[in-house]
């Protein structure tokens, strides 16, 4: 007799932990590193419209998919899709998903590893001690990532961190960790935030990310934007699909989905009113990738007044979004096992967990450790590497196909009256809501990601 399906306590703790799995590195590292390459203002436009426009659709089409099936990703599409045209074989989408999770937890732990140590050296001293000496961050950090033992051990703290949450299942695991970490987090970035008011580089931030200039626009960052929409909303492989299905049968679905984006968003702008107030009062150049968040940031902490604190904060802040992030991505692997396998929880947890942590070895030595694996490039010369062959396969490749299929499938394979049927609970008379949701997810969503897939293939494009 397997065990009760877990649910949340109620609506908040259905937004809290998907808000929690939407916040994370895309919105504290990926984000702002974009948002500078692609020039601010207009890019800053187009990614707000990708996300009402696709990605608020796909996240409601998700949510349905888990709460109208129950089940996670594979479960839901076989349930769903019986006796519907194309049958079982939508259950492909769902193992694309589980895999999805499994690759992408597999390097994002090993970054949001980083973090825990950047903390630590934030609170011991040593970060400060390496940030005052020019050229010390960058061979720090050079040195830290090409050290195969220190990025498995980061790897592993994480993983175990991300096991813990998990292993006590909805209520008592997930939701509470982000019961607790997400206001923290809230509160660190509010107050970082109203700090960088104060800064000199204020001004000019405010500028950067809302003064859109149009002729610095191109095809690229549109498909940048979109695809990025896809990443920071955890959108195209079921997780918020697997947190649907824990949802209360009356509550709103499109309120709910508003709600995580708008939390979402706005944690992403904030994150780059502080990156940018502290960068622009010291006229810093960025570095490209992971530069960021460990080499550039860092340094320009250490010039304002508390460095030492805000550094820590910042770093305690980073890890925590990353926490409940890690922790939606076992979930999706884990609930497979579950509901597929039969597993209990703590078996599926500790065994997946185990796994992923093993399987990112690999990951862990190809940032420099290992010749073979860190030179490694199966798809081409710019994502060389495991680490970056593997970051590169999920988000241009799985999560785009997979949010491709659910609104197809949500739109045009599943019956209206169905879709509706679950759009209506707990929010009575939205029909014109439902209507406008359909169209968007039957054409715009489609239409949208569609042509980023065309343009990857034919046309060389990529978006990060
Ligand atoms: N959204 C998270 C971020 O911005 C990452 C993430 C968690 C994710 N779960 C996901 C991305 C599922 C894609 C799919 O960092």
């Amino acid at each position: 007799m397997a065990a009760p399906r877990g649910q949340w306590s109620g609506k908040l703790g259905f937004i809290l932990a998907a808000a929690g799995s939407a916040v994370g590195l895309g919105n504290l590292w990926k984000f702002p590193y974009i948002t500078y390459e692609n020039h601010g203002g207009a890019f800053v436009l187009v990614y707000l419209c990708a996300v009402a426009l696709v990605g608020i659709p796909i996240m409601i089409a998700e949510i349905i998919l888990g709460r109208r099936s129950q089940l996670s990703p594979v479960g839901a599409f076989g349930k769903l899709a019986k006796g519907l045209p194309g049958g079982k074989a939508w259950q492909g989408l769902g193992f694309l998903g589980v895999s999805a999770g499994f690759v992408i937890l597999s390097y994002y732990s090993i970054v949001a590893g980083w973090t825990l140590r950047y903390t630590w050296m934030a609170l011991s001293g040593s970060l400060g001690r390496i940030a005052t000496q020019p050229g010390a961050l960058d061979a720090f950090f050079g040195n830290y990532v090409a050290d195969g033992g220190a990025q498995i051990l980061g790897n592993g703290l994480f993983m175990l961190l991300t096991v813990g949450g998990v292993y006590f299942g909805v209520k008592a695991g997930i939701e509470r960790v982000a019961r607790i970490l997400m206001p923290l987090l809230v509160m660190i970035l509010l107050a970082l935030a109203v700090y960088a008011t104060t800064t000199a580089g204020f001004p000019r931030a405010v500028a950067f990310l809302f003064r859109p200039n149009f002729s610095e626009l191109t095809n690229h960052s549109i498909l940048e934007a979109v695809g990025h929409a896809f990443f920071t909303l955890s959108l195209g492989m079921g997780a918020i699909l697997t947190y649907g299905s824990y949802m209360g049968k009356t509550e709103s679905i499109p309120m709910a989905g508003l709600a995580i984006a708008i939390i979402d968003t706005i944690i992403a702008i904030l994150a780059c009113i502080v990156m940018f107030s502290i960068i622009f009062t010291f006229d810093m150049g960025v570095s490209k990738s992971a530069g960021i968040l460990f080499t550039t940031i860092p340094a320009v902490f250490y010039q304002l007044a508390g460095g030492s604190w805000i550094a820590a904060s910042f770093y305690v802040l980073v890890a925590f979004a990353a926490l409940t992030s890690t922790i939606s991505l076992l979930e999706v692997v884990s609930s497979y096992a579950i509901d597929e396998l039969g597993w209990s929880r703590h078996q599926a947890t500790l065994t997946m967990g185990l796994a992923i942590f093993v399987f990112g070895i690999l990951n862990a030595l190809s940032l420099g450790a290992n010749a073979t694996l860190s030179g490694v490039a199966p798809l081409g010369k710019t994502h060389a590497g495991v680490f970056n062959t593997l970051d590169y396969l999920a988000s241009n490749w799985m999560l785009p196909v997979g949010g491709l299929f659910i609104a197809i499938f949500t739109g045009w394979v599943m019956s209206a009256r169905d879709t509706w049927d679950e759009i209506r609970r707990g929010s009575e008379g939205s029909r014109t809501l439902y209507d406008v949701w359909r169209v968007l997810i039957r054409f715009t969503a489609p239409i949208a990601v569609g042509a980023i897939i065309f343009s990857i293939i034919f046309l060389g494009m990529e978006y990060q």
